[in-house]
């Protein structure tokens, strides 16, 4: 029997029902796939914490989180809950530093019976990841850094790191995910997207992606621009697989990608650093929705599945693993026969009856 331990963030708004819908999932799971236990070691952290005691993570909850094989979290922050300096509450990034959480994982499915927002029948088959790297690039400037070169009131500088020891570890992930997609019937292909032709660091960016390539002779690779990147993921998304790419271009991108196949209860997220993974739907608290069991709780249940194909590779235990395939395989087929109909995309289902129905299509 396998045993991890899990940080479980609900946080504010929504992300406690997503969390919630999670956790049943998984146990569901457990009763069909034998062989792990999980212990929650629930952190109390979100702007409702903050707008009580003043602190935004509980004492000593970074360190737990630390400790745990895997953290997951639901949804942090709220509109109405700011800093004096106007900024919000965000120690999900203090986490994703503090940890080196580098490789951003972020998958791009298309659904049978989900919006398709493209008209061309092709779309249907939409199967991609967005590899984006998540501790450098143009965010090694985010605000929260205090970072950006202030000349008086006329000029701000910000900064685009690229470093050999992170990107090395960037397309090592890039290749590896690349490979793991083939042995599983997908293409299995690696496009790096920079924009070497304009910018130094992304010139060297490339540079790496090519030496480490070499390691991996049975993984295509391509190239694109991050502009030229843009276009084709309208007008050939299906011909993608895995892109990696820079911080900020990534952000930009994973958001695009995403609206392709539906909104964001369909975004799941996967942090992974040497040492942890940090695991979470890609939308925020949904102040608009919360409490009403609006919420499309699909992108937290996948990103559960994450979690679990991430600590069954880190175990060496095939349950995991296997569960995490099932959980998937459930919300396919439950789009498939038409039994998942979120009311984020016009259906009839709340956060539960979703839910539900993931947990029935697992039997
Ligand atoms: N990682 C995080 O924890 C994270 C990410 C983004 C935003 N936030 C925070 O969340 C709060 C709200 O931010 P926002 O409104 O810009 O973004 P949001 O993702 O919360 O909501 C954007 C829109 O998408 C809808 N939406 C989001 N998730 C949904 C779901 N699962 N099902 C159905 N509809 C869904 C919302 O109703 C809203 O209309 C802010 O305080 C923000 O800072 C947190």
């Amino acid at each position: 029997m396998t045993q991890v331990q899990v940080a479980l963030i609900p946080g504010d708004g929504i992300g406690v029902d997503v969390t919630r819908a999670t956790q049943a999932v998984i146990a569901a799971v457990q009763t069909r796939v034998s062989g792990f236990s999980i212990d929650y070691r629930e952190i109390e952290a979100g702007a409702g914490l903050f707008a009580r005691e003043g602190i935004d993570i509980e004492a000593g909850g970074e360190v737990a989180a630390g400790e745990a094989d895997a953290i997951f979290l639901g949804a942090i922050g709220l509109p109405s809950v700011r800093h004096a300096d106007g900024t919000e509450i965000s120690p999900h990034l203090r986490l994703r530093d503090r940890f080196g959480l580098y490789a951003g994982v972020r998958p791009v499915k298309a659904y049978p019976n989900a919006p398709q927002r493209l008209a061309d029948p092709r779309s249907a088959q939409i199967d991609l990841v967005i590899l984006r790297e998540s501790t450098e690039g143009l965010f090694y400037s985010a605000a929260v850094h205090g970072r950006s070169e202030v000349i008086g009131d006329e000029e701000v500088r910000d900064t685009l790191r690229i470093s050999r020891t992170i990107t090395e570890k960037l397309h090592r992930f890039g290749f590896k995910l690349a490979q793991k997609r083939k042995s599983r019937g997908k293409p299995g292909r690696l496009t790096c997207v920079d924009k070497a032709n304009v910018f130094t660091s992304m010139a060297f960016f490339r540079r790496i992606f090519d030496e480490i390539a070499t390691d991996f002779p049975d993984i295509e690779r391509g190239y694109n621009y991050v502009d030229a990147q843009a276009l084709d993921l309208i007008r050939r998304p299906w011909d993608f697989d895995v892109m990696v790419t820079e911080n900020m271009f990534g952000d930009i991108l994973s958001d695009l990608a995403g609206g392709l196949v539906g909104g964001m209860g369909m975004a799941s997220c996967a942090e992974i650093g040497d040492d942890t993974g940090l695991f979470q739907p890609a939308h925020g608290s949904a102040p608009d929705i919360m409490g009403r069991d609006l919420a499309n709780p699909l992108a937290a249940i996948l990103s559960g599945a994450l979690m679990l194909d991430y600590l069954g590779e880190q175990h060496h235990c095939a349950a995991m693993s296997e569960a995490a395939t099932r959980i998937e395989q459930a919300v396919d087929d439950g789009f498939a026969a038409n039994a998942l109909r979120p009311c984020e995309f016009g259906g009839d289902m709340g956060t539960q009856a979703v839910t539900a129905a993931v947990i029935d299509a697992l039997a």
